[in-house]
């Protein structure tokens, strides 16, 4: 690879900063130039008139009036609910799982339905620029191996893991195992896929998770021996996702269910090895810098603190949150806890895969938050929770999310021409005589205005993802 010169108005997140301190770490530059070095490294971010001689012999990519952002991070989307976003079955979480979403992942047990639904996915992701992801992964292997060979063909980055579930009702039947095959099952995946492409975990694009699909869909042996095998894998880098405090409906809400079935008092004890007996001395904890809880809406403040003492990151999946009526992830307390906050589409709980759109759903439910838990989210906020703050959970900030020199090149082109909306926004919309307030708003706009016509190119480490 030599070196690539690419032109445009750059936006990113300069720096390792909290959230509260993204607006302070915008960087927008609106003659900007990336420069990436023969090995797919961001070399330069700066000025177009001020790129290093040494790399001025580069190749030339101009995007202007277009703009360069760092690639988008989804931490939790559903592989296996590709063709099930929008599904209709009538009431909240748990009748939407049996009634739409069992019936539907039961699907992948088709090997030719699940190739093509590979296929349908990696697309899907490089049209909304996603070059990152935490996927969760379909209950079957020949499914999880046509994921991870359509990603690894597309040169896009993956987390992901079978769903593992061993008890349900007839509707959860097909994706169900015995306790010995999902821990075999899960062991397998881990020594297929994890860091396979590179053979190295710290230069991989393909990574592995355990993901039991939430404490419902497992009982207190399985958490148990998955604190077991993530002991052992641990190590490896290996990751834990699964969802938590997400439906709170009264009578028959997750979070109820959850604590009666298990006899707790925090959902979140459940998977840090602490429902068993004896529990204090007891399991082995699912928690860590690699773990990725989706959704978190109904959090005591204990949880919160735990999560943030392990390093444990949140999901925040506020389109979804809409659709099931889960209620809204509580901005400010989840932000003062310290606990890592990024975002995922939850696509088929979600309907939309492009990551603004949930970056924009969320500035419209935390400014609807009550009272003076109402907060207007600052654009470089948003930035931050869609990009570095999704590299941060997935614990490889060291690799990408933002573009400081010497890390992967991870960037998508965006020609607001693709988008007669967005093209009017950002050529007419209002801009206030401040300039400070001015990029802001320019931000806003760009955020609330993407779609994925607009995402004209994808780079993942420099390289361009190929559609199929
Ligand atoms: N909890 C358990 N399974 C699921 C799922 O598929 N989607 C969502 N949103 N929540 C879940
Ligand atoms: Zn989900």
């Amino acid at each position: 690879m030599a070196t690539h010169i690419h032109l445009g108005h750059i936006f990113h997140i300069a720096g390792a900063p909290k959230v509260t301190e993204a607006a302070a770490a915008l960087v927008s530059i609106p003659d900007g130039a990336l420069v990436l070095d023969d090995g797919g490294r961001i070399a330069f971010c700066g000025d177009r008139a001020e790129i290093p001689s040494e790399y001025e012999s580069g190749t030339v990519h101009d995007h202007r009036p277009g703009f360069l952002l760092p690639g988008f991070v989804d931490t939790h989307v559903h592989f296996p609910q590709t063709y099930a976003g929008d599904s209709y079955g009538g009431g909240q979480l748990l009748e939407w799982l049996t009634l739409c979403m069992f019936p539907s992942e039961a699907k992948f047990a088709d090997p030719e339905f699940a190739q093509q639904a590979a296929v349908e996915f990696t697309n899907r992701r490089i049209s909304a620029g996603t070059t990152a992801a935490m996927v969760f992964g379909s209950a079957f292997p020949h499914a999880q191996d046509a994921l991870f060979t359509e990603t690894q063909k597309a040169g896009l980055r993956i987390v992901s893991g079978r769903g593992i579930q061993t008890v349900g009702d007839e509707t959860a039947q097909p994706l169900m195992t015995s306790e010995e095959d999902a821990i075999r099952l899960t062991r397998e995946e881990i020594d297929k896929w994890h860091g396979a492409d590179t053979g190295d975990v710290d230069t991989a694009l393909l990574h592995v998770a355990i993901i039991p699909r939430f404490s419902l869909s497992v009982t207190p042996e399985t958490l148990k021996n998955l604190g077991e095998l993530y002991d052992e894998v641990r190590d490896r880098g290996v990751y834990v996702h699964s969802h938590l405090n997400e439906n709170n409906r009264p009578g028959t809400g997750e979070v109820d269910s959850t604590k009666e079935t298990y006899q707790v008092n925090s959902y979140l004890d459940t998977y840090d090895g602490k429902f068993l007996p004896g529990s204090a001395v007891g399991g082995k904890s699912l928690l860590g810098r690699r773990t990725i809880l989706a959704h978190c809406v109904h959090c005591q403040d204990v949880e919160l603190e735990r999560m943030a003492e392990t390093g444990t990151s949140v999901s925040h999946c506020p389109i979804s949150q809409l659709f099931l009526g889960s209620g809204t992830m509580p901005w400010k307390r989840t932000v003062a806890s310290g606990v890592t906050i990024s975002v995922g589409s939850d696509f088929g709980g979600g309907d939309e895969w492009l990551i603004p759109r949930v970056l924009g759903d969320a500035f419209k439910v935390h400014i609807t938050e009550a009272g003076d838990d109402g907060v207007s989210m600052h654009p470089a906020e948003m930035l931050f929770v869609g990009t570095l703050g999704g590299a941060r959970a997935l614990d490889m900030e060291n690799r990408f999310g933002n573009f400081d020199a010497g890390k992967e090149a991870d960037f998508v082109v965006v020609d607001p021409s693709g988008t007669p909306t967005l093209d009017g926004l950002l050529r007419n919309g209002f801009r206030s005589s401040d300039p400070e307030l001015a990029r802001d708003q320019t931000l806003f706009a760009l955020l609330m205005g993407i779609r994925e016509t607009s995402i004209t190119e994808v780079y993942v480490a420099g390289k361009r993802a190929k559609s199929s």
